[in-house]
């Protein structure tokens, strides 16, 4: 059922705030760039649209703020971090109704993503403190190698809008932790978020002009004008995977240090002997979690024979239960996707699925309503030709096949070019080991749809990316090591 309720005026005053602050940041800009908000179609707000020339002036201004900012001490940037984190969960409910505004996760979900987001910024903020060089004695004597770790430099950060909280922090908080300055190009869908925690990170003692905000309609004239400049050493990327391809080829000009977070065609696996219940809540966090937006979604459900009706049942039971409707309405619990391409997307694959075979358990229309909302839907039997097994669904939509043995679904599972997560169910400690192992992706949920976590290393193998987010080696993608030879001479 569709709640058509309009949106709250609960952040109207602030996104003016907000959007002069855009419009303070850099000038010259060549117009603005519309807001819309997914739910309603209406428009939110307007930031500027930056030029390149813009985006050059935001590489000097980082570049030059952040060799000073390189100098400072880790205890120093920890501290400024450690009071970003109180300042950004202080202003939850504005981040938050931002969040669900501009890209139409559910109110509470965005909360959800605040706390990540925030989350990373404290972990990074205790990350930094650790310190990791290292000293030891050349094995043949006469020397000392010392390594230290310093900042990278400046590192251009290009953000999607699936999270356009927790994206931004993700790489922000690291290279901030690091000593870097930066320049990060929201997507021009949600820029509104960036502009806020930009805004808050200096309110908690981020230096001004250390962190440049560039939103632009013109993605690959601003990533050929920053990536061709020698000032910039560092570039994290989260969005498709020929995207990421182009830009590392960019950067590949001037050798620059690169993490891609791309593309995912989860498989989830839930064996015969699994908890059923657990299985079908999991599965749906993996598949429902942000309107079915994310990288990490379940794409591929293959359920074993044996439990294959009973899960599909209660997956349809579940997914008849959700909410569709406005994220700001507290009831709601699946808002829209993100525009009306992501519909249409949407209804291609679940039409051309059925046309091949597949069998529709619920969902599946577009309501008639305005803003780009598309019914949560199950297909179960999906046969091997149809698009959506190829194809990151990027929406609501649980793709369910069957599989007869282990053997099976493991290669069904890594019959894809992508390898960002994975997802076993099966109560065989054994089976979940060996399966997860065989699995050819970054990351594997163990009866667990979620994985996202600050303290783990987010990332995929294959054409799903390089690099990972997150933990210590989130840290280190902003970091260069250096080492000393020291020469040691007899004291005798
Ligand atoms: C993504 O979809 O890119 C990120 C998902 C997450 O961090 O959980």
């Amino acid at each position: 059922m569709l709640s058509t309720q309009e949106s709250t005026p609960l952040i109207d005053p602030s996104l003016e705030a907000i959007r002069s602050i855009a419009m303070g940041r850099l000038d010259g800009e060549d117009g603005t760039i519309p807001v819309e908000d997914p739910a309603t179609q209406q428009i939110i707000a307007t930031v500027p649209n930056h030029t390149t020339v813009n985006a050059l002036e935001a590489v000097t201004l980082a570049d030059s703020a952040g060799r000073e900012w390189g100098k400072t001490t880790p205890r120093h940037r920890s501290d400024i971090l450690h009071a970003a984190y109180a300042h950004l969960i202080d202003s939850k409910d504005r981040l938050a109704a931002l969040i669900s505004r501009e890209m139409g996760k559910p109110l509470a979900e965005a909360h959800g993503e605040v706390q990540y987001a925030s989350d990373y910024v404290r972990w990074f903020a205790e990350e930094i403190l650790r310190g990791s060089g290292g000293y030891r004695e050349s094995p043949s004597g006469g020397s000392t190698i010392i390594t230290t770790q310093g900042p990278v430099g400046l590192s251009v950060l290009i953000t999607p809008w699936n999270f356009p909280l927790a994206m931004a922090t993700r790489k922000i908080a690291p290279a901030l932790a690091a000593g870097c300055g930066v320049v990060i190009k929201p997507a021009t869908l949600t820029p509104l978020t960036t502009y806020l925690v930009v805004q808050l990170l200096e309110e908690a003692g981020v230096p001004q002009g250390l962190v440049q905000v560039v939103t632009t309609r013109n993605s690959s004239a601003f990533s050929e004008a920053v990536l061709t400049d020698p000032r910039v050493r560092k570039l994290s990327f989260t969005g498709s995977t020929p995207v990421g391809s182009t830009l590392m080829e960019l950067a590949a000009k001037n050798i620059i240090k690169s993490s891609m977070e791309l593309g995912g065609n989860a498989p989830l696996l839930v064996f015969d002997d699994a908890d059923l219940e657990r299985a079908a809540e999991q599965a749906m966090l993996a598949k429902m979690r942000n309107n079915g937006q994310t990288c990490v979604a379940a794409n591929r459900i293959l359920v074993q024979n044996g439990i294959a009706d009973a899960f599909v049942e209660a997956l349809t039971e579940k997914t008849r239960a959700l909410r569709l409707g406005n994220p700001l309405d507290e009831a709601t619990t699946l808002g829209p996707v993100i525009d009306h391409r992501a519909v249409e997307r949407l209804s291609q694959l679940v039409n051309d699925a059925i046309a091949k075979g597949a069998t529709l358990r619920t969902g599946g229309s577009v309501p008639d309503a305005p803003g780009y909302f598309f019914e949560a839907t199950v297909l179960d039997d999906i046969p091997i030709n149809a698009d959506i097994t190829s194809t990151e669904i990027f929406g609501p939509v649980a793709a369910i096949s069957r599989f007869s043995t282990e053997e099976e679904a493991i290669r069904l599972a890594n019959d894809t070019p992508f390898g960002l997560a994975g997802y076993v169910f099966t109560e065989n400690a054994d089976r979940a080991f060996n399966v997860a192992e065989s699995l050819e992706t970054g990351m594997v949920g163990i009866n667990q749809g979620m994985i996202s976590n600050v303290a783990a290393p987010f990332g995929g193998v294959k054409q799903s990316g390089l690099g990972r987010e997150g933990s210590s080696e989130g840290l280190e993608e902003y970091q260069e090591t250096k080492y000393f030879n020291l020469a040691r001479r007899s004291s005798s």
